[in-house]
């Protein structure tokens, strides 16, 4: 046996007892599942995944929305790709975007920052809202908006596949089936790899699921925000991943400002353990479920290197509950 083999095997054995403090326990293998892989890089801490069953990613991952205002102004270039490339650096190889966010500007930045890609990247973007349709609430899911958008991100991206692509929100004046059967018809064409939805309902979903492979779900989630508790049973049940979005609590960092009593004995926690309580947060989401996979956004290097040092940070089950 190679010491690479033992140290695997050690590897194992100690993800797995951390899993099972976790709660994770019998889900440590196989496509959909943990898998917790002998990474040594700072973002395999908490293990890695199998989105679709052929993209691993590391479980915390990268958000991007914050990369400019939500007036689509532009935040500090230098800054921006510097968390880009240190996000890289530390082995975070999920990163989140849309051609909504900046107006298609923050697409282009990842391209400026990062292209050409590291092979194991997944840069997973989205289509179906935009800033002209205020009838909708912005969203608009009509099959050739979304086949524009598509087509618009893989040339920003400066992919010829996107290996993830959502359809960003359900829009109330197109039926679920027409957006989805447009992502359905790009899949075909080999111009997205797997397809996920976001803002969904359970209903929304299960009628998503019945017309394609939905690989992930991405809905508001955090330790305050919990209306999807019932998606994410059933996602763990089913292998689908489930992507909480602001999971700090969005651009505000609401779950870090908050007087919420329930925080209290987190933050308790978070000084009894040297950690910040921002790494609990994100810890508290990687305990909830093994199908759980972050992207908090940052414009800062020394936020996105405590985030993904959040991924060594282990809940026992009686500190998984806010009660
Ligand atoms: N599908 C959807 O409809 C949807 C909607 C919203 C967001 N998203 C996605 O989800 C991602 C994450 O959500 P989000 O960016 O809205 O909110 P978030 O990740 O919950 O929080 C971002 C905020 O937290 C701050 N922050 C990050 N790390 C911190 C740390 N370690 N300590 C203190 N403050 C910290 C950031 O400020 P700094 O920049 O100063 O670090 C920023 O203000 C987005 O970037 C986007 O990719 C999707």
């Amino acid at each position: 046996m190679t010491m690479n083999a033992v140290s695997r095997r050690s590897f194992l054995q100690h993800a797995a007892a951390a899993a099972s403090v976790m709660g994770l326990a019998g889900c440590a293998t196989s496509s959909g599942k943990i898998r917790l892989r002998d990474t040594n890089t700072p973002a395999g801490a908490s293990g890695s995944v199998w989105i679709g069953g052929d993209l691993q990613v590391n479980r915390i991952g990268l958000g991007t929305a914050g990369f400019t205002s939500r007036d689509g102004v532009p935040r500090d270039r230098n800054a921006i790709r510097a968390v880009l490339r240190r996000a890289i650096e530390l082995g975070v190889n999920h990163i989140d975007t849309a051609d909504v966010y900046g107006s298609n500007l923050v697409e282009r930045f990842i391209a400026e920052a990062l292209y050409p890609y590291p092979s194991d990247l997944v840069i997973a973007s989205k289509g179906g809202q935009t800033r002209n349709r205020p009838e909708t609430g912005g969203r608009d899911g009509r099959p050739e908006h979304l086949r524009e958008a598509c087509e618009g991100s893989l040339k920003r991206l400066k992919l010829e596949q996107i290996p993830l692509y959502y359809l960003h929100s359900p829009d109330p004046k197109v039926p679920l089936e027409d957006s989805i059967g447009a992502l359905a018809q790009l899949q075909k064409e080999g111009k997205i790899r797997h397809i996920g939805v976001s803002n969904v309902s359970l209903a929304e979903l299960a009628k998503a699921r019945s017309l394609v492979s939905i690989v992930a779900v991405q809905n508001q989630y955090n330790m305050l925000l919990r209306d999807s508790d019932e998606i994410i049973d059933i996602c763990e049940r089913d292998k689908i991943f489930f992507i909480p979005f602001s999971p700090l609590g969005g651009r505000t960092a609401e779950v870090l400002t908050s007087q919420d009593d329930r925080l209290a004995k987190l933050q308790a926690l978070a000084d009894e353990r040297h950690v910040e309580f921002s790494q609990i947060a994100l810890a508290w989401l990687l305990a909830r479920s093994p199908v759980m996979l972050p992207i908090p956004g940052t414009t800062q290097v020394a936020h996105l290197e405590s985030n993904v040092a959040a991924g060594k940070v282990r809940l026992t089950r009686q500190e998984l509950s806010l009660e």
